[in-house]
C-alpha cells in the first residue's frame, strides 16, 4: 500500500542535528512528511538515537562490512528502496558515494555542506575559511551528482566570521542556520516546486542562480 504523505530516508554518520532538524520541523506540521528511515554508516552515531526517541525505524549498514564501495551502496540501495521514498538526505553522511547511487536517486537526493560551495569543497572546510581570511562562512543545500559537493546548489546561508571565531565557534553558528535552510529546501522539493535539470535548480521553474538563493543569518527564508 503506497504511504499516504512524502517519505524520507535520511542517512546520517554523526550526531544528527539536521536529522533533528527534520524530525523538528515534522512535528511543528512545518514539513508534511513521514521519516521512514535513518541510515547510518557507524553504530556510535547519535542521530540514531534521536530517531529511535522520535519513533522512527533505524538501520546500521558498516561501510566496513562490505568488500568495496560498490558493494556497500548496493546495501543501501536495497534498504532505502524498500520504503520507496520520495528524497534521500544526506545529513552529516561522511562517506562517498558511487556514480550508480547518485544516478540512482538523481533529482531527490540532497545534501548539505558546511561551506559556501564552490568554496570548500571536501573536509574541515571552516578552519579553511578561517585560514584564508575569510569574512563569511556558510552551508550549502545541493542536489547531488557524480561530483563531490558539486551537483546544483539550492539555498546558501551565510554568516560573518569574527575576529574571535575558531573553526568549533564557526561549526556552532552555521549549524543553527543549517536547520533552518535544510527542511526548507526539502520541503520545496516534496512540494514539487523545487526540480533539478541538467546542471541547474529551478524554484517554481526559475533557475537558481549558481551559489544558490543567498540567505544571511536571521533573514527570514524565501515562501
Ligand atoms: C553538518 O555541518 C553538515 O553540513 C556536515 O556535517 C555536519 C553534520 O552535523 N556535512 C558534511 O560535512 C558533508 N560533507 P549533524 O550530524 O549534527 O547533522
Amino acid at each position: 500500500m503506497a504511504a499516504d504523505k512524502p517519505q524520507l530516508v535520511v542517512l546520517i554518520s554523526g550526531s544528527g542535528s539536521n536529522l533533528q532538524a527534520f524530525i523538528d520541523a515534522i512535528e511543528a506540521s512545518s514539513m508534511d512528511a513521514e521519516i521512514a528511515l535513518v541510515i547510518s554508516n557507524r553504530a556510535d552515531a547519535f542521530g540514531l538515537q534521536r530517531a529511535q526517541r522520535a519513533g522512527i525505524a533505524t538501520a546500521t549498514i558498516l561501510h566496513s562490512d562490505y568488500p568495496s564501495r560498490e558493494a556497500f551502496d548496493q546495501a543501501l540501495v536495497a534498504a532505502i528502496d524498500q520504503h520507496r521514498p520520495d528524497a534521500v538526505i544526506l545529513a552529516g553522511f561522511m562517506r562517498i558515494l558511487t556514480a550508480g547511487f547518485v544516478d540512482h536517486y538523481l533529482g531527490r537526493l540532497l545534501n548539505i555542506h558546511p561551506s559556501l560551495l564552490p568554496l570548500y569543497p571536501g573536509l574541515h572546510t571552516h578552519q579553511r575559511a578561517l585560514d584564508n581570511g575569510d569574512r563569511q562562512a556558510g552551508s550549502t543545500v545541493h542536489f547531488v551528482t557524480a561530483q563531490l559537493d558539486g551537483g546544483p546548489a539550492i539555498i546558501q546561508a551565510r554568516v560573518a566570521i569574527d575576529r574571535a571565531d575558531n573553526a568549533d565557534k564557526l561549526a556552532a553558528r552555521v549549524l543553527r542556520q543549517e536547520h533552518r535552510i535544510y527542511p526548507h529546501a526539502a520541503n520545496w522539493l516534496l512540494q514539487g516546486r523545487l526540480v533539478m535539470r541538467g546542471d541547474t535548480a529551478l524554484l517554481d521553474d526559475q533557475p537558481i542562480a549558481s551559489g544558490g538563493i543567498a540567505i544571511c543569518a536571521d533573514q527570514p527564508l524565501p515562501s
